[in-house]
């Protein structure tokens, strides 16, 4: 188990890794006995699970019952939390590993969310200069979102996802099982990417999708894996982000600042209620300068007025810095992802902190 507090002096280490490392992407499995063939036919030196406290009380057990070769393994646990996914916590775990002995020809399992798959995916394919991981996600936002795609990750300071590796798992294990106990807020978290799928690349997803309260398709698993298998195909199509792959970052140019600003305040969002309010700025920033239509932008603002928390009390004095800081950007220019039409993404659009305020102001109103 992994000493659960950060050693204060290790974040004075600031480094940037930028390891390009795409191997192909592993098509999406169903059911867990997935998992006892792939452990049988690698064959590793050594393999370990790593877990947060919600993932180790919650599946850890159902796993290791349902295969076998996982009784017997290391299991890392390290706190939950978005705090963790950090640079010194992702020192420990390396250092921890090289003590129980990991090679090059270990895997370490990923159980849990988009935190877990971010960091455990950025320790695997670092240490020893990359060892093969696998994800089992085990939120809804890890199962459509974070564990696809091969994008690793920590933060640094508070700065989100600053070093990281594209690296693919060895498999990718969808078992909507574990939704059983993931509260209901995280739920929602995930939703809100399911619903900017929709918008980017499924316009036949979004009918089903604004019928139902988002709670209510809680057991829908058909939801999960057509919203997963969105971004599987985006990525398929354009792995390391040169085109198509950058329309993911529908509503996260806002949602990360938002993200960011809220975690410093009492009130702190969850990533997909961040991404919510972001994909709000976007659609009517949309609007205004990509040609989309007011009826799709109120539809869609409507459905997630209703189901998603307000934006916090802040300005753009306090968002602006966040956004110019994304690593997307580049010139000290701001990048949005807009939507021409539903389906269709328009990437790289770049808005000046004037045209910002002027829509910024205009959804706060809505
Ligand atoms: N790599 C990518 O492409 C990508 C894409 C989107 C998001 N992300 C990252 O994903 C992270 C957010 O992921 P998340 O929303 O899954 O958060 P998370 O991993 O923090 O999980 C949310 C909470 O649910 C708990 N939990 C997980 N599974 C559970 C279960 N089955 N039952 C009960 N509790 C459970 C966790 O312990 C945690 O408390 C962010 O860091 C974000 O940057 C990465």
């Amino acid at each position: 188990v992994v000493p659960q507090k950060k050693p204060d002096d290790f974040i004075r280490f600031f480094f940037f890794f930028a390891v390009m490392h795409a191997s192909s992407m592993p098509s999406l499995q169903t059911g867990l006995d997935a998992l006892d063939a792939l452990l049988e036919a690698k064959n590793y030196s050594s393999v370990f699970v790593l877990v947060d406290e919600h993932t180790h009380q919650y599946c850890l057990s159902r796993l290791q019952q349902s295969c076998t070769q996982l009784r017997d393994v290391e299991v890392l646990e390290v706190e939950s939390g978005e705090a963790n996914k950090d640079i010194a916590i992702a020192a420990q775990l390396w250092e921890a590993m090289i003590q129980l002995g990991a090679d090059r020809h270990s895997c370490l399992i990923n159980l849990g969310g988009g935190v877990i798959t971010d960091l455990g995916g950025f320790v695997a394919s670092t240490l020893k200069r990359g060892m093969d991981f696998v994800h089992i996600p085990t939120t809804l936002l890890a199962m459509v979102d974070a564990a696809i795609g091969g994008k690793t990750g920590v933060n640094v300071g508070i700065y989100k996802n600053q070093a990281g590796t594209f690296q693919h798992p060895a498999a990718i294990i969808l078992h909507p099982g574990w939704l059983d106990t993931l509260p209901q807020r995280e739920w929602l978290s995930g939703y809100a990417e399911v619903i900017k799928h929709a918008l980017i690349g499924a316009p036949e997803q979004l009918d089903r999708l604004f019928a139902h309260p988002p709670l209510s398709r809680r057991k829908d698993e058909t939801l999960i894996l057509d919203s997963a298998r969105v971004k599987e195909r985006i990525v398929a199509e354009d792995p390391l982000e040169k085109g198509l792959r950058k329309a993911l970052n529908f509503g996260h140019t806002a949602g990360h600042a938002l993200e960011a600003y809220s975690a410093r305040t009492a009130a702190p969002l969850t990533h997909g209620e961040a991404v919510s309010l972001g994909m709000r700025i976007a659609l009517a920033l949309s609007v205004n300068h990509a040609g989309l239509s007011v009826d799709v932008r109120d539809r869609a603002d409507a459905y997630l007025a209703a189901h998603y928390p307000v934006l916090p009390d802040c300005t753009v004095d306090d968002l602006w810095p966040l956004m110019l800081a994304d690593k997307k950007n580049r010139d000290g220019q701001v990048n949005f992802v807009l939507l021409s039409d539903v389906g269709s993404p328009v990437p790289d659009c770049v808005i000046d902190r004037e045209a910002f305020e002027k829509t910024y102001a205009q959804v706060k109103q809505r």
